[in-house]
């Protein structure tokens, strides 16, 4: 296994959720309510991504909010009047878990006034992340607890210094939903690919692969500078893949992990519904009861 000397061996301790998009395709759910703060049984489906880079290792998160949006943030403050009470009832577990969201890191925001893509959203965090490596996690996607996908993205650039992505494969109808790599292979270790393109949302008669990049991301500082410099892209809009394409060019390593855990995907009404009937059905407290009706309700349905 080769070293490449221009990592600098830590692990990004930043992460960045961009999450002020309008959610069209949940409206009117999303009227006033961020698709962000959609439940999941009893947790918003940001908290799991806050969670989820947690137990990464993550101890700094930035939130990137807009407009009618602020209530993301009010999730992981402290609530002392609810804690209060909780304590008076002697529900020490619900006390916990209240506790725990404002526990988890050290939140910050900051706002992207326009939506003008997912790279501007990115770009916003110039200022809090600095020089620094950082994650970016997307605000409606988040993976399997039991298979996690960060920690090895996160060793991965501290030994590269450069970009690591995260990879599914995808339907060849479905390369249009999302960023296509090509790649090759790379002795970086399992799984591990080298990329060697990039392309947002490719139409499958123009995609290189059918390896989609996931919302998980492990970028060097150098992102900013190509995020300024890229014009807009696909649908209009300044995209990141389209700043990582650039660095990529201009000689940055950047790297794949092809995960093949189970990944949750909230950001359309199908897979929200997926998520949430999956996630139930695993509780501890209530998973056997809701399979048992599950299993009848849909028999009933057949018959
Ligand atoms: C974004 C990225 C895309 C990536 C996708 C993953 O697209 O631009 O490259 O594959 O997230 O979910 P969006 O889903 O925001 O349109």
């Amino acid at each position: 296994m080769t070293t490449n000397a221009q990592g600098s061996g830590k692990r990004a301790v930043k992460a960045v959720i961009p999450a002020a998009g309008l959610a069209t395709r949940f409206l009117p759910a999303t009227k006033a309510v961020p698709k962000e703060l959609l439940p999941v049984v009893d947790r918003p489906v940001l908290q799991y991504i806050v969670e989820e880079a947690a137990s990464a290792g993550i101890t700094d998160v930035l939130l990137v909010t807009g407009r009618g949006k602020t209530s993301m943030v009010d999730h992981f403050d402290r609530r002392p009047d609810v804690e209060q009470r909780l304590e008076e009832k002697g529900d020490t577990e619900r006390l916990a878990a209240v506790r725990r969201t404002s526990e988890l890191a050290d939140i910050y925001t900051c706002r992207q006034g326009e939506p003008l893509g997912l790279g501007h959203a990115v770009g916003t965090a110039a200022s809090h992340v600095g020089d620094n490596p950082f994650a970016v996690l997307l605000g409606d996607e988040f993976v399997d607890e039991g298979s996690p996908l960060l920690p090895d993205m996160l060793d991965l650039q501290a030994r590269t210094g450069g970009i690591v992505l995260a990879f599914i494969e995808v339907k060849p109808e479905e390369t249009s939903r999302y960023g296509i790599a090509s790649v090759r292979e790379s002795d970086l270790g399992e799984g591990v690919v080298e990329v060697t393109g990039l392309v947002e949302k490719p139409a499958p008669s123009e995609a290189p692969s059918n390896l989609a990049v996931v919302g998980r991301y492990v970028l060097p500082g150098k992102i900013f500078d190509a995020i300024a410099d890229t014009k807009p892209g696909s649908g209009g809009e300044i995209q990141l893949t389209d700043a990582m394409a650039a660095l990529l060019e201009a000689g940055t390593p950047v790297h794949g992990i092809v995960y093949r855990g189970i990944r949750y995907d909230t950001g359309q009404p199908l897979g929200y519904l997926q998520t949430v009937v999956q996630l139930a059905a695993q509780r501890p407290d209530l998973g056997e009861e809701f399979r048992a009706w599950l299993t009848d309700f849909v028999g009933g349905q057949k018959g």
